[in-house]
């Protein structure tokens, strides 16, 4: 729907985490304008009224509009089993995932979690995901059906796992892994705003020769998104190790089948050595921090500031199931935590930035989504500054924007999102009342 939003705006001119606070911009009475379902313009609210009159208006009030929250790494199948207690990696795969994978073999339950996923999704302010889906092309097909037909931009694809380190019914073979890929590839791969992903799960999951011919399929297919996971746990990396004997370290078993480029996407990422950090950063691959994982499934501190300096590219994410959450506002407190355990204290800038901008910049997306700028499509969510009263009274002190914000980062949930848009239309959410336009 074409119109005019007034509220307090945040959009982003450059890069915090290199540049500083300054490359965000704050306007307390800003605006943004949308067209056909993109953003024709931003700025002040009295500028963009005067030059058009004709728009129709919505009013956020003190709302804070700005890009909708990128999730780039989660794993809808495993919705049902979030917050799961008392497990570590391989455990927790064992007794509480590929069980609850293999319940995916229905199309109609995959189709119910997809739907309820996605809807989680919106109400957490999150607009688009990079997720995992399982081994049955059924949980392809039924989330990219799901984010159709809400007008979600997703990416995702099929969970391959062909070692028998997987349970039967959740593996294929190298050229299962192929054909089925390479099918939903050419089904879905940029039908309207989906793209498909290429997910080999994890080397302790796939022969080589999976991982080979998932290289292949990507080297046939180079403007695909591949993501797996690397280096999250250390019982998992001396897994890898015995798996793969003649393998340098964990990425070299990607390295070595095609497997690792620009186009990639690196889930975790903790525990890396300094060929593996220089060879991501080499290829522009992208590392995605999972925090609430981390520390829920107990797998370590990913090394933002070390990794930030080097001039890795990162991004953030939920890791739902093994994350705690569906919130990318739970996600940036966590990040930050950890960033304190690190020794940075990551700037409210830095950590909204990664929950947009950046996370969409890791799924080679920033040109359409992750900031509020012209040009781009218009997924943005009006947050709520003071939507509890424990964070209310803490923003009410605030002297700046920063300090108005944190709270909502380090206290948030659902509630804070006022509203959330895909391509400029509002999203209807349950017992919310419809955004009214005057
Ligand atoms: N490594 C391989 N599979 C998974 C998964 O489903 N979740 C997490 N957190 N790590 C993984
Ligand atoms: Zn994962």
């Amino acid at each position: 729907m074409n119109g005019l939003h007034l509220g307090q705006t945040l959009t982003f001119t450059g890069d915090p985490c290199h540049e500083g606070p300054g490359a965000a911009r704050h306007e307390r009475r800003g605006a943004v304008l949308v067209e056909d379902g993109r953003i024709a313009a931003t700025g002040a609210a009295d500028d963009l009224r005067a030059a058009h009159p004709d728009a129709p208006v919505t009013d956020h009030g003190d709302g804070l509009l700005m890009a909708g929250f990128v999730d780039a790494h989660a794993h809808y199948p495993q919705t049902g089993i979030i917050a799961s207690w008392g497990k570590r990696l391989i455990d927790w795969l064992n007794a509480y995932t590929f069980p609850e994978e293999m319940r995916f073999d229905d199309p109609a339950y995959a189709a119910d979690v997809a739907g309820r996923y996605l809807d989680l999704l919106l109400s957490n302010g999150t607009t688009t995901v990079c997720s995992f889906c399982t081994i049955h092309p059924a949980s392809v097909e039924t989330f990219f059906e799901a984010a159709e037909l809400r007008g979600m931009r997703v990416a995702g694809g099929r969970t391959c796992m062909d070692r028998d380190t997987a349970p039967e019914g959740l593996r294929d073979t190298a050229q299962a892994a192929y054909d089925q890929s390479r099918d939903l590839l050419q089904r879905w791969h940029r039908r309207g705003r989906a793209r498909y992903v290429i997910t080999p799960r994890f080397s302790p999951t796939s022969t080589p020769e999976q991982l080979s011919a998932l290289g292949a399929l990507w080297a046939e297919n180079p403007d695909c998104l591949m993501q797996t996971h690397l280096s999250e746990q250390t019982d998992e990396i001396d897994w890898v190790k015995s798996l793969y004997p003649q393998a340098r370290d964990y990425l070299d078993t990607y390295q070595a089948h095609g497997l690792l480029g620009r186009n990639g996407l690196y889930g975790h990422a903790i525990h890396l050595e300094p060929r593996e950090r220089d060879r991501l950063r080499e290829t522009g691959a992208a590392l995605v921090h999972c925090p609430t994982s981390n520390t829920f499934i107990g797998s370590g501190l990913f090394d933002m500031p070390g990794l930030l300096a080097e001039g890795n590219t990162v991004g953030l994410a939920t890791d739902t199931g093994g994350g705690s959450s569906f919130s990318m506002l739970r996600s940036m407190a966590a990040a930050y935590e950890i960033g304190q355990l690190r020794g940075r204290a990551l700037h409210p800038s830095e950590l909204l930035w990664l929950a947009t901008e950046g996370s969409a910049r890791a799924m080679r997306m920033n040109d359409r989504i992750g900031n509020l700028e012209p040009g781009r499509e218009a997924d943005f969510i009006v947050l709520d500054l003071a939507s509890t009263p424990a964070i209310a009274q803490r923003a009410e002190r605030a002297s700046d924007i920063w300090e108005a914000i944190f709270p909502t980062i380090m206290m948030g949930d659902d509630r804070a999102i006022a509203a959330t848009y895909l391509a400029g239309h509002a999203v209807q959410q349950p017992g919310r009342p419809s955004t009214s336009t005057q």
